[in-house]
């Protein structure tokens, strides 16, 4: 459920809720002390039982007022008065009789009251007359008689206080003492309740992005319920996870990064070293004749090379890694370009033992779109190899152009030393060079393979290998093909 949901739904329950157990338990407290409970009333001190003392009160009244006209002398008699004692206490009430003005019985002081401040004869308003004398409210019931021989008298029922007003000083405390109960119960339960299930929620991200702060990417957010917290909490948990994937990544870029200052600084140290020991030798005198000298001289020229080949390497693999190399796309025929490009090579090749073959699958055209330049550096880098690591006197390197659906393959197969299992996933790799190469005199950086597939990327193909130890390399290039 939602939170606005849930706060809507909580704030009708605070006030419907206090209003039906207020009305329920007024009504009990009511019927507890005016209705008619049965056991329930015995419950109640005898002064709270106000149904129990109305009952009673209006019993004996009837009684007196009988007895007013059948026997009005027994009203005057101590004994039958005195019998009336116990029960005018019980009901809180006293009993005056007044001739004249003057009383000639109470059952009780009437400290307040004289005779005269009490209605006068003849007077007859209600049953219950509710009468206020100095300052207090009196219920007074009152019967008019004929004593023979005496005279006119009246007979008081008056009892201090009317029922209401005690009533009312009563219950009316209980009742909002229940009312203020009822009010704190339901509104803190229902507070309670609803605040645990914001604030719940609401610590555990509090506590998860501590963590994130700390640096602890790996904590993960419990996600539970339906409502706009774990709607927060899912976008938190996602972004923590992207963190921590940036993170990873940025902690790979750094190893990366150190790989690579290290690689350069021992490939371009290497070289130095040895140019600079040729020319402390000839400083030293050490190439004594001018063959020798010409040696060195030629071998400090090589390594200058090698030197000028890995810078060049170096500065457009930097390039290609941060995407500043522009490529000048166009639409080739893949064979007429491979075949152009291969007699370019020609001379080359005739320098070495190593045969070269084109083949094609006799389709018309491989048409491609790609930069001339890149694709050049591409095949040179690997037809590079395929010369530089031949170990065998009968090399050959097969270059085969195939056509298939929609993308054009050149293989480029050789017959060399293949490459062992486990190093195969890495030839791509930025400064990688197979055990078995490093161990040779061929010089290189290991950026070869890894500037050609930046350059096939770029073009949105595909470059893959597979070799065998002994047997051979075949590297593939796809590229998509296009129509004039
Ligand atoms: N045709 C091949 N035959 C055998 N091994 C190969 C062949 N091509 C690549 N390799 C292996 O893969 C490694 C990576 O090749 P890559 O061209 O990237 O680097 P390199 O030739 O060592 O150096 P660079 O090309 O920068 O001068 C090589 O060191 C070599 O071990
Ligand atoms: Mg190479």
């Amino acid at each position: 459920m939602s939170i606005r949901k849930r706060l809507n739904l909580s704030f009708m329950a605070m006030v419907v809720i206090p209003i039906i157990l207020f009305l329920i338990a007024g009504f009990l407290i009511l019927t507890l002390f005016i209705g008619d409970l049965g056991e329930l009333n015995k419950l109640l001190p005898e002064s709270h039982n106000y149904k129990q003392t109305a009952s009673q009160e209006s019993e004996l009244f009837v009684s007196l007022k009988e007895k007013s006209f059948q026997a009005p002398l027994e009203l005057l008699d101590e004994n039958y008065l005195l019998s009336l004692q116990a029960d005018l206490e019980r009901i809180n009430a006293v009993l005056a009789i007044r001739h004249g003005s003057n009383f000639i019985y109470t059952s009780k002081d009437l400290a307040d009251i004289t005779a005269m401040d009490l209605p006068e004869f003849g007077y007859h308003s209600s049953d219950n007359n509710i009468e206020k004398i100095g300052d207090k409210t009196y219920a007074i019931k009152q019967q008019d008689f004929f004593i023979p021989n005496v005279g006119n008298a009246s007979l008081f029922f008056i009892k201090d206080a009317s029922i209401l007003t005690k009533l009312t000083q009563t219950i009316y405390p209980v009742l909002f003492v229940t009312l203020l109960l009822i009010l704190v119960i339901t509104n803190g339960t229902l507070t309670y309740y609803v605040s645990r299930s914001i604030i719940n929620p609401i610590d555990s991200l509090k506590n998860a992005a501590r963590k994130i702060k700390s640096g602890d990417l790996n904590h993960a957010i419990e996600i539970k319920g339906k409502d706009e917290l774990t709607e927060l909490a899912q976008t938190f948990e996602d972004m923590r996870k992207q963190l921590k994937e940036s993170a990873a990544l940025q902690a790979q870029y750094e190893e990366n990064r150190k790989e690579l200052i290290a690689h350069i600084s021992h490939d371009l140290k290497t070289p130095i070293t040895s140019i600079k020991g040729y020319i402390e030798g000839i400083q030293d005198g050490v190439a004594t004749s001018p063959e020798r000298l010409q040696r060195y001289l030629q071998t400090i020229y090589q390594k200058s090379n090698d030197l000028d080949h890995l810078i060049d390497e170096l500065f457009l693999y930097s390039k290609l890694d941060l995407k500043k190399v522009p490529f000048t796309f166009e639409i080739v025929d893949l064979k007429d370009y491979l075949t152009d490009y291969l007699e370019e090579l020609n001379f080359d090749f005739e320098k070495t033992q190593t045969k070269v073959r084109f083949t094609h699958d006799g389709s018309s055209e491989f048409l491609v779109q790609v930069d001339r330049d890149k694709i050049k550096r591409v095949l040179s880098n690997i037809i590079e190899n395929s010369l530089k690591y031949m170990d065998k006197a009968d090399g050959n390197i097969d270059i085969n152009l195939r056509s298939i659906k929609d993308c054009v393959k050149i293989e480029i197969t050789d017959n060399g030393p293949g490459i062992a299992s486990d190093a195969l996933p890495y030839v791509f790799h930025q400064f990688y060079r197979a055990e078995q190469s490093r161990n040779k005199q061929t010089g290189g950086s290991g950026l070869g393979l890894s500037i050609a597939r930046m350059i096939v990327e770029e073009h949105n193909g595909e470059i893959e290998i597979e070799s065998q130890l002994n047997k051979g390399t075949k590297i593939i290039i796809s590229l998509r093909k296009v129509s004039r």
